[in-house]
C-alpha cells in the first residue's frame, strides 16, 4: 500500500506519513498536528481547515456543510471526510466554529 505525507502549515508540528485512504481523525490529535475533531462524522464543523493535495472532491453531504461553515473558500473541507490520495498541506481553517 502507497503512503501520503501530511504537512502542517503551521510549521511547529513534523510531517506525519499515512497510508493513501487512511482516515485523519484516526491518526492525527493534539499530540502530533494542530487540527482539533469533534463529531468524526462530517456534522460539528469542528475540524473544518483549509487544505491543498491530492483527494476526492467532497460528497454531498460535505458539501452543505462546507457552505455552512466556510461559502466560497475553495480550500476548505471537513478533516474528518477526508481519504487522500497523495500529499496534502493542512491547517485549521479560522471560521471553524
Ligand atoms: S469532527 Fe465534526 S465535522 Fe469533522
Amino acid at each position: 500500500m502507497s503512503n501520503f505525507t501530511v504537512r502542517f502549515r503551521d510549521g511547529d508540528h513534523p510531517d506525519v506519513v499515512l497510508p493513501v485512504g487512511a482516515a485523519l481523525s484516526e491518526h492525527l490529535d493534539a499530540t502530533n498536528s494542530p487540527l482539533l475533531f469533534g463529531c468524526r462524522t462530517g456534522l460539528c464543523g469542528t475540524c473544518l481547515v483549509q487544505v491543498t493535495g491530492t483527494f476526492p472532491p467532497p460528497d454531498d453531504e460535505e458539501q452543505e456543510m462546507l457552505e455552512v461553515f466556510a461559502e466560497d473558500d475553495p480550500e476548505a473541507r471537513l478533516a474528518c471526510q477526508l481519504r487522500c490520495t497523495g500529499d496534502i498541506t493542512i491547517a485549521p481553517h479560522p471560521d471553524a466554529p
